[in-house]
């Protein structure tokens, strides 16, 4: 049972203080975990709690979420069972009593639920896939590696936020791992030849200006076959435009910013969307329009849901009441799923859960704000929907996660499962 947590600030990726929690169960087991932070966020998004205070970190500090760890949450899971996820979650949910984690902070709330999973698999001695998924839990994800990035996780003149090379045609996690990590290098040789920058960004993937958002695609297809990989067969391309980032209202008007393209509609977005799925071998497309525009959302997804795959990020936000009006309404075919988004283990399985029930997908991701906790790649293995992202093939926070996919993969041997569909 838990006997004490503990909680400290550390610096995420960014440099952006960030919540670590430690367990410690009676039997002895001490384990920890860090909860991420994103840069575009959905508005609905459940709360990280901040310090405000200017002195410090510019008001970004978290000493208020790990006090609320430590005098508000422990003493109320104090004696508890560490198996017992769902009475944790509830209780600190319960304990919180705001819709979106307010008053604790859901950086609190899902830095012990996460620590709480870990400790719970350390003394039942099970990996924590294994713990989370049961032995059904061999599926490993294709790693949907973000390879040049624009938008708010760059300064460069991209609009689109990700670029991502999606190894689907890979015999295996780890072959799949060295067809896209090989195309990051020819992509750097590519943008070097040209005179490009090849800085990265907050992922981890290339930041450079290029002369326009359908540049990035062509040096992407370039890599791919200058790699020796064949696009749409052995490595299509996936896009997340965090259109909410660019967008003017919200609500089916957005400015091309970065790249100068200029004011468009959602028609126009989607006209375009259509012109690069005929013409690139596109394979998904996350927030091609903005959290509010749910119509344009849904005229996406029917000129577009038979071919690739819709995925909703800041519009859903893990939340299985937002996912649900989605299902309804057939605003995309699937749900982007980010533990912080929505502040615990068991909420973030019930999103899963949904999607999967409906027949749509559930693409898990990482934060742009990182640390080197791999939570999320067991969480994958766990929840077996064959796809992740976790940015790309430089900086340690992202590689973190493939390196335990790696390792899961390897330990699994010929028990392990690799598929796109
Ligand atoms: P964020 O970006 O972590 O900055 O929100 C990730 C995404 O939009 O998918
Ligand atoms: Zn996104």
């Amino acid at each position: 049972s838990i006997k004490d947590l503990q909680a400290i600030e550390v610096l995420d990726s960014r440099g952006n203080p960030t919540v670590r929690v430690f367990a410690t169960l009676e039997n002895g087991v001490r384990v920890s975990a860090s909860v991420p932070s994103g840069a575009s966020t959905g508005e609905y998004e459940a709360v990280e709690l901040r310090d405000g205070d200017p002195t410090r970190y510019g008001g970004k500090g978290v000493l208020k979420a790990c006090a609320n760890v430590m005098e508000v949450i422990a003493p109320a899971l104090r004696g508890m069972d560490a198996r017992e996820q769902l009475a944790i979650d509830r209780t600190m949910i319960e304990l919180d009593g705001t819709e979106n984690k307010a008053r604790l902070g859901a950086n609190a709330i899902l830095g012990v639920s996460m620590a709480v999973a870990k400790a719970a698999a350390v003394s039942e001695g099970e990996e924590l896939y294994r713990y989370l998924g049961g032995s059904e839990a061999r599926r490993l994800p294709v790693p949907c590696m973000n390879i040049l990035n624009g938008g708010e996780h760059a300064d460069n003149s991209v609009d689109f936020q990700e670029f991502m090379a999606v190894p689907h045609g890979a015999p295996s996690f780890s072959e799949g791992l060295r067809y896209v990590a090989e195309t990051f290098h020819t992509l750097k040789k590519i943008l070097e030849a040209k005179g490009y920058s090849t800085a990265v960004g907050d992922e981890g993937g290339f930041a450079p200006n290029l002369g326009s958002n359908e540049e990035a695609i062509e040096l992407i297809v370039e890599a791919i076959e200058k790699s020796g990989y064949k696009p749409g067969i052995d490595i299509s391309i996936a896009i997340d435009s965090a259109a909410t980032s660019f967008s003017t209202d919200k609500k089916g008007h957005y400015n091309l910013k970065w790249s100068g393209a200029g004011e468009m509609t959602s028609d126009d977005l989607i006209a375009l969307a259509k012109e690069w799925v005929a013409k690139y071998p596109i394979i998904l497309w996350e927030d091609p329009l903005a959290e509010e525009d749910w119509e344009g959302f849904a005229k996406f997804t029917k000129e577009l849901g038979d071919k690739i795959e819709v995925v909703g990020d800041d519009i859903f936000v893990t939340n299985t009441k937002f996912i649900r009006r989605g299902i309804e309404e057939h605003t995309a075919n699937a749900s982007l799923i980010k533990l912080n988004q929505i502040g615990s283990v068991t909420e973030t399985v019930d999103a899963v859960r949904l999607c999967i029930e409906h027949g749509w997908r559930a693409f898990l991701s990482h934060r742009s704000g990182e640390t080197c906790d791999s939570f999320l790649a067991d969480f994958a293995v766990a929840m077996g929907t064959g796809h992740l992202k976790s940015g790309s093939a430089s900086r340690s926070e992202r590689l973190a996660k493939y390196n335990r996919l790696l390792e899961i993969e390897a330990q699994l041997g010929p028990d392990a499962l690799y598929y796109w569909k």
